[in-house]
């Protein structure tokens, strides 16, 4: 989404195949450069506020870790100890921070607030999460498959469990560069309109069904997440009707002898997946990790509108 001439980087169904590759490409670009000991300052002198409503591990370091391999600096901030938590508005705080940062990376639980935020900032705004969407976890995720498999177009992918804000934007992700996404999820936890209605847009790349073993049928690539995500009431319930979705060695198996397994973390072993299959060989998990400081160094030098060279 753009305000002006501002770019903003909320959701992955906002841009076209051609931008995200070329993101892609440029964190490729930076990650070689980085493992030659190379830290281009692409972003001197850039400040970059980051706003978390929820915890966060990897989205905080990796942000934090990316602006100052890039030459920028950060600015780290808790909604509750912002005005935002006294009723402050969204559309306030953005046009207030404008006029003292150079980007706004925020982790927020309304879509529709961070939706308000960028509308009122003059700076580029990133989604670190919202309860609809995580369009930097899926550009890591993106990477690493890409790394390790080659081209993401036609792979087939599997997502088992819950459907939540990763696998939404894993669907835009599937539309986008024309996957075969199956979900299997089971109806309790079935997806909400609007992620249904982007299942519906998707076509023939999106396949919703219930049958986890289905599911994962000679598929390339084997997701899961949590099955209590963060704004989420109840657990209990969620690990009692989730349980057969576990991703373990028998699942597993169902898949191509070389599928990946992949995870945004934090995992709870033991639920959604067990500790031989996240550090088993086909685990790609801390290159996904990793994969966040790179995919956001390239969001960032997007959003400034910056190329290396
Ligand atoms: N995957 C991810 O976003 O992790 P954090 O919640 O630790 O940032
Ligand atoms: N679906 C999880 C992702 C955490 C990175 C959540 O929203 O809590």
């Amino acid at each position: 989404m753009t305000t002006g001439t501002t770019r903003h980087f909320l959701s992955i169904d906002d841009f076209t195949q051609a931008e995200l590759r070329g993101m892609l490409n440029q964190a490729g670009a930076l990650k070689a450069r980085l493992k030659d000991g190379d830290r281009p300052k692409l972003l001197t002198d850039k400040v970059l506020a980051m706003i978390f409503e929820r915890q966060s591990t990897r989205t905080r370091v990796s942000f934090d870790v990316a602006m100052r391999q890039l030459g920028g600096e950060t600015i780290m901030l808790s909604g509750q100890d912002m005005q935002l938590s006294r009723e402050e508005t969204l559309e306030d705080t953005a046009k207030v921070m404008s006029r003292y940062v150079d980007a706004i990376m925020i982790r927020i639980l309304s879509h529709q607030d961070l939706l308000e935020l960028a509308e009122g900032a003059t700076v580029p705004v990133i989604n670190g999460l919202t309860r609809r969407a995580h369009p930097c976890q899926i550009m890591a995720d993106l990477l690493t498959f890409e790394e390790h498999r080659g081209p993401i177009k036609g792979a087939k992918i599997a997502w088992v469990g819950d459907s939540n804000n990763v696998l939404h934007s894993w669907v835009n992700a599937a539309e986008l560069f024309e996957c075969e996404l199956t979900i299997a999820t089971p109806e309790e936890y079935s997806p909400e309109k609007d992620l249904m209605d982007d299942i519906r847009r998707a076509g023939s790349a999106v396949r919703l069904i219930e049958d986890p073993r289905e599911a994962v049928e000679g598929v390339d690539l084997v997701i899961t997440d949590t099955w209590v995500s963060m704004g989420d009431v109840d657990a209990a319930e969620r690990r009692r009707v989730l349980k057969p979705y576990q991703v373990n060695t028998n699942l597993m198996a169902l898949a191509n002898k070389d599928a990946l397994f992949m995870h945004c973390l934090p995992a709870h072993r033991g639920d959604e997946v067990t500790d031989e299959v996240i550090d088993g060989p086909q685990s790609v998990v801390f290159d996904e990790a990793e994969n966040r400081l790179h995919a956001q160094k390239a969001i960032l030098c997007w959003a400034f509108g910056v190329e290396a060279n």
